[in-house]
């Protein structure tokens, strides 16, 4: 059978949601290959998920934007002169230009490079060159198209359906689980992010394994980190790993940066935060396409002063090695999906507890689409007069 040939419902129902963790299967290979797959995830668990895409840090100040991807959207998040934060598709209304073109930065209006039509901060309609002459034309119609934005502890979120479930009950447990950890005394660092040829859900995939490869692929983590008191739970939308840490085993430079207790959450379906005791790193995973994915690391510290300079700075190099490790793994992983000797795997009840609610979550949310989908009214042809 040739990529593509198989009925989308067929590769949805080859996954069964109902088997208990202990009888339970990854997803199989062409959820992680089919570019129908990565669209109905686009129109999926991407439109109808609040999705983090910064940190409020970036847009304290009146006329302080970010710009995103979500869901193959472009997004602007900027606060207004009113000290409120919007969002917006990033898509002018005269032809469809990015009306901004940075990641992020300070302006006084929203300004489209192509022909300078003028928003407010506020997204209304403000000018537009030589409009006289273009009769009927409605400012009250002409505003940037608003897309729903709330904030929670550091992180900005953002969601395209326009009447979304309120952000705190799409955390849900997350809110209350996370407040002891006091993210209020960390202080933004520094941003990296990686591009990786595998499909977003290797990626997360390899994060939920609940530890599972910690022993093999990181040699100086695995030191630290007792592979039999870690442990897994997961609740709402949300996978929570934890570890006590060990430095009696580990070297020098990891033992120095790592403190106190492990505790990675996972947040449906693509935000990761990894905190230790003074640390926080935030994990973000971009979909590009069925095989390729970004992933953009914040690294928080809770001393940023220069004296702590040396020793942030080892600790985001502890980071990236770990990550270069993951890296390599989930790109081995990704060519060997569509192997016709794979289809998929046995989950292990001990440790791949994230992955099964990962796996259920998301393939309900693809059978929801195709089968609303389903339900379209047929549009008359024109065939038929
Ligand atoms: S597309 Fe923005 S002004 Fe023309
Ligand atoms: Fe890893």
């Amino acid at each position: 059978m040739w990529p593509g040939d198989r009925p989308l419902s067929e590769i949805l129902n080859s996954y069964s949601s109902a088997a208990p963790l202990a009888e339970a299967s990854t997803l199989s290979g062409d959820f992680y290959t089919d570019p129908r797959i990565f669209h109905l995830e686009r129109t999926t668990v991407f439109s109808r998920s609040w999705i983090a895409v910064g940190h409020t840090s970036e847009v304290a100040q009146p006329g302080q934007y970010i710009t995103c991807q979500v869901g193959g959207e472009s997004v602007l998040v900027v606060r207004g002169e009113d000290g409120i934060l919007r969002a917006f598709f990033n898509v002018c209304r005269h032809h469809a230009a990015h009306v901004l073109t940075q990641p992020c930065g300070r302006v006084d209006r929203l300004k489209c490079p192509y022909h300078g039509w003028i928003y407010r901060l506020d997204g209304t309609f403000q000018s537009a060159p030589e409009l006289h002459g273009t009769h009927h034309f409605d400012p009250l119609q002409n505003g940037l198209v608003p897309v729903a934005v709330d904030t929670w502890e550091k992180f900005v979120f953002v969601h395209l359906d326009p009447n979304p479930k309120p952000l705190h009950s799409f955390l849900g447990g997350l809110v209350q689980s996370v407040a002891p950890l006091n993210f209020s005394r960390l202080h933004f660092y520094e941003r990296r992010s990686w591009d990786i040829a595998c499909n977003w859900k290797v990626f997360v995939d390899n994060y939920l394994d609940g530890g599972y490869h910690i022993p093999f692929l990181h040699q100086g983590l695995s030191a630290i980190l007792p592979f039999k008191s870690y442990t897994i739970e997961t609740f709402d939308r949300v996978c929570l790993q934890k570890s006590p840490i060990d430095p009696s085993g580990g070297d020098a430079i990891t033992v120095g940066v790592r403190r106190g207790e492990a505790q990675y959450y996972w947040l449906y379906p693509n935000l990761m935060l990894n905190w230790y005791q003074g640390y926080l790193d935030t994990n973000l995973v971009i979909p590009l396409s069925e095989n390729r994915m970004r992933v953009v690391f914040d690294f928080y510290f809770e001393d940023t002063s220069p004296a702590a300079e040396e020793r942030n700075r080892t600790s985001m190099a502890v980071s990236e090695r770990i990550q270069d490790e993951d890296h390599a793994i989930c790109e081995s992983v990704q060519r060997n999906l569509s192997s016709r000797a794979y289809g998929a795997g046995r989950l292990i009840a001990r440790r791949e507890a994230g992955e099964h609610l990962f796996h259920r979550l998301l393939v309900a949310d693809l059978r929801a689409a195709l089968t609303a989908r389903a339900h379209l009214p047929i549009a008359p042809s024109n065939a038929d007069g």
